[in-house]
């Protein structure tokens, strides 16, 4: 979208968002405007008609134009709400999504060792593991990814939200805390077929390849180094963009490559 938005002349924010309306959904007009002007969304409603300064309209106009051109809004904001608390998040990790919450619901209705070993392998911005974490301190909770990017991100989140509690390892899948035992593993994984064109979904195109699609056909393939088949693996006649989250749960009993449950599927 290269043609002259006039956002930058003197306007107030009635006029400024329904201009970018026209290009992005009203709803991240909103909260970018509020963003840009250091305001929550809630006040800028309060105050619609406003002037607003010359320097705020060119900064949205600037996130207008990112928003359209696909960019996800909590990338813009550098957060995104999860389990409700604000995480941080870059480009270099997929942003969590609402029904992620499901699946850390399901984890904490399991009964599981009130001092238990839990894994979150591919943790992303460290979101589940962070969110299990705060809802039981006395879990040890490990945080993985083979993505160093995206540990520093969950790194970051996990000081800033549970003081440090978290574990965080890096490396490819189960071999990340080879060894160790645990009584539940969890996963968000990739699971997107490498050449479906739903990656270059204005969704998606933005967000981590690696966040999105182990490649090959979007299954997660077992091998020695990688012994983690279970939970990882796509349902068996589950479509390229089918979400599939499990948590391999095994109370009192050491890791083993069956037991996985499924637990929240979304189109
Ligand atoms: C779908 S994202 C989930 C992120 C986060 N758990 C969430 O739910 O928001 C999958 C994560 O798996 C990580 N990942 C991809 N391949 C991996 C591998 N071989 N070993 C460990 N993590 C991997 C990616 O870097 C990404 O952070």
């Amino acid at each position: 979208m290269h043609h002259r938005c006039p956002m930058a002349d003197p306007s107030d924010s009635i006029r400024l968002l329904s201009l970018a309306a026209h290009t992005i959904e009203r709803r991240d007009a909103e909260v970018l405007l509020a963003w840009c002007w250091r305001r929550t969304r809630t006040q800028l409603l309060a105050s619609a008609g406003e002037p607003v300064p010359p320097t705020v309209a060119a900064d949205f106009e600037r996130a207008c134009l990112q928003r359209a051109a696909g960019v996800p809004v909590a990338y813009l904001l550098g957060r995104r709400e999860f389990w409700s608390m604000d995480f941080v998040v870059s480009p270099a990790v997929l942003v969590p999504r609402p029904e992620t919450e499901l699946l850390v619901q399901r984890l904490l209705h399991l009964v599981i060792a009130p001092a238990a070993q839990v894994a979150d392998l591919g943790t992303g911005s460290g979101a589940i593991a962070i969110a299990l974490a705060t809802e039981r301190p006395n879990w040890h909770v490990t945080g993985t990814d083979a993505s160093p990017e995206a540990l520093a991100v969950a790194r970051e989140n996990g000081t800033r939200l549970v003081g440090g509690r978290v574990e965080w390892m890096m490396g490819n899948w189960y071999a990340a805390v080879e060894g160790r035992r645990f009584d539940a593993l969890v996963s968000n994984p990739p699971y997107i077929a490498a050449d479906d064109p739903v990656l270059e979904s204005d969704g998606l195109r933005h967000e981590p390849r690696r966040a999105l699609t182990p490649g090959g056909d979007g299954t997660i393939r077992a091998d020695d180094r990688d012994p983690c088949p279970g939970p990882l693996r796509r349902r068996p006649d589950g479509g390229p963009r089918r979400i599939l989250r499990r948590a391999h749960v095994i109370p009192g009993r050491p890791f083993q490559p069956h037991g996985t449950m499924p637990l929240a599927e979304a189109p």
